[in-house]
């Protein structure tokens, strides 16, 4: 559940009109809704109540630091997977000791920040990591807390791109190779064993994929007990989807019960890493209709958001549900292909669609708040668009759109 709701025709962020909003900060334009951030929030709070808990919201799915301020006041902590995402987290006033380090290619600058900062665990995903890790934490004369990120070679049955969780994908330690890695970091005086990690793929609509990821994290666990290693957390990652259109994915309570069920009797706190459950249906992107162009075969509606703005149908063929700020009684519905400015054919945002749209009116997409503004980028000399907190009657400006001098400030004319 969101609020963007329409009342008499009109799409509201809230208290607030969409097109009133667009109209005053310009479109294209990111609007959030702050009601339904915290109702996110508060579910995975509910969902994990039973038991000690930590919940890392993923900073990937949407890293505007008024959203990570908003977490961090709501008791949250996060998954990072670079030194950018872990300082953009503590300049918004986030607990390092409450992060998660995740990622296949951490640098040796990067651990050395983190392990600076005090960060709660590095989550593991290679046997030379280890090594990295191991010796940074000695120059620094520190124990880095670790946690080993287990492939469990579980089909999360999502789209290929976003399946992490299988033997052909690039990330964490196979499950067979598991026990020895632990049995290596536990002989190794510079680290502290502290959990296990799995994170096996995104927008995941069945709750059966993690069960059966748990079932394997809970074997592991019993072996390293049995070896007399002590893992004081499991981590199941993210991967909760939402409904884009005919989804029904479960609940967090719905999806966290089983597991929790699973594990109750441990002596372990939970780790989770929502990201898109957190933030994709707290967001949409307004875009206004430029030209109409009938095509010989098909209708383009050309907006002025493209790819650069939003790039996961372009990217993934995700289909994002594109709705009528203004919804007019009996005005005439055609079939377009709804398409930005970049000059790529991909550069749609959805594909066939039945809109009752005039030049120069707003269409939304919704479902934007997740791998939205934080895959955007400055193709086509494009300027990353402005986005708008909204709280009940209130919005305010968490980025303001770029400038055209901000295109060029980190470049010189130079080597002529
Ligand atoms: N933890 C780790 C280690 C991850 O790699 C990810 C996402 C998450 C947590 C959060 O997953 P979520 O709860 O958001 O599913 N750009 C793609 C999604 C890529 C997800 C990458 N990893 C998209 O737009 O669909």
């Amino acid at each position: 559940m969101d609020f963007f709701n329409y009342k008499n025709n009109e799409l509201y962020a809230e208290d607030l009109a969409v097109t009133d909003l667009a109209d005053q900060y310009g479109s294209p334009l990111y609007i959030y809704s702050k009601a339904t951030l915290v109702r996110h929030m508060n579910a995975f709070k509910e969902a994990l109540a039973k038991k000690r808990h930590l919940i890392c919201y993923a900073v990937k799915a949407n890293s505007s630091l008024s959203i990570l301020a908003l977490m961090a006041s709501l008791g949250a902590g996060f998954d990072v997977v670079s030194e950018g995402e872990l300082r953009r987290v503590i300049k918004a006033g986030g607990d390092p000791k409450k992060v998660v380090f995740s990622g296949v290619g951490k640098t040796a600058h990067e651990i050395a920040f983190a392990l600076e900062q005090g960060i709660d665990c590095f989550n593991i995903e290679s046997v030379p990591e280890i090594n990295a890790i191991s010796s940074v934490a000695k120059s620094l004369g520190k124990k880095a807390r670790v946690s080993v990120r287990v492939n469990p070679n579980v089909d999360a049955k999502t789209h290929p791109s976003i399946s992490t969780g299988l033997k052909s994908n690039k990330f964490g330690i196979a499950y067979d190779e598991a026990l020895a890695v632990y049995r290596q970091m536990a002989a190794d005086p510079n680290l502290e064993i502290c959990g296990i990690d799995c994170h096996i793929g995104s927008q995941m609509t069945s709750g059966a994929p993690i069960l059966e990821a748990t079932e394997r994290l809970l074997d592991l666990y019993k072996e390293l007990t049995e070896c007399g290693i002590k893992i004081d957390h499991i981590d199941i990652g993210g991967g909760l989807g939402v409904t884009y259109g005919d989804e029904t994915p479960p609940s967090p309570y719905e999806y966290m019960s089983a597991v929790i069920n699973r594990l109750k009797d441990l002596d372990i706190s939970i780790y989770v890493e929502p990201g898109r459950a957190m933030v994709a249906n707290a967001g949409i992107l307004v875009t206004k209709a430029l030209y109409l162009k009938k095509g010989s075969v098909k209708n383009f509606c050309i907006v002025d958001a493209g790819m650069n703005d939003l790039i996961r149908p372009a990217l993934y063929n995700s289909w994002m549900n594109i709705v009528e700020v203004k919804k007019h009684q009996d005005a005439k519905v055609d079939l377009y292909d709804v398409v930005g400015p970049v000059c790529e054919s991909d550069d749609f945002l959805g594909k066939e669609r039945k809109l009752a749209v005039s030049a120069g009116e707003y269409l939304a997409v919704r479902g934007a708040g997740a791998y939205g503004s934080s895959m955007s980028s400055n193709y086509n000399s494009r300027l990353l668009c402005a986005e708008i907190l909204v709280d009940k009657n209130k919005s305010y400006v968490i980025r303001k759109r770029q400038d055209f001098s901000q295109l060029w400030e980190n470049e010189s004319i130079a080597g002529l």
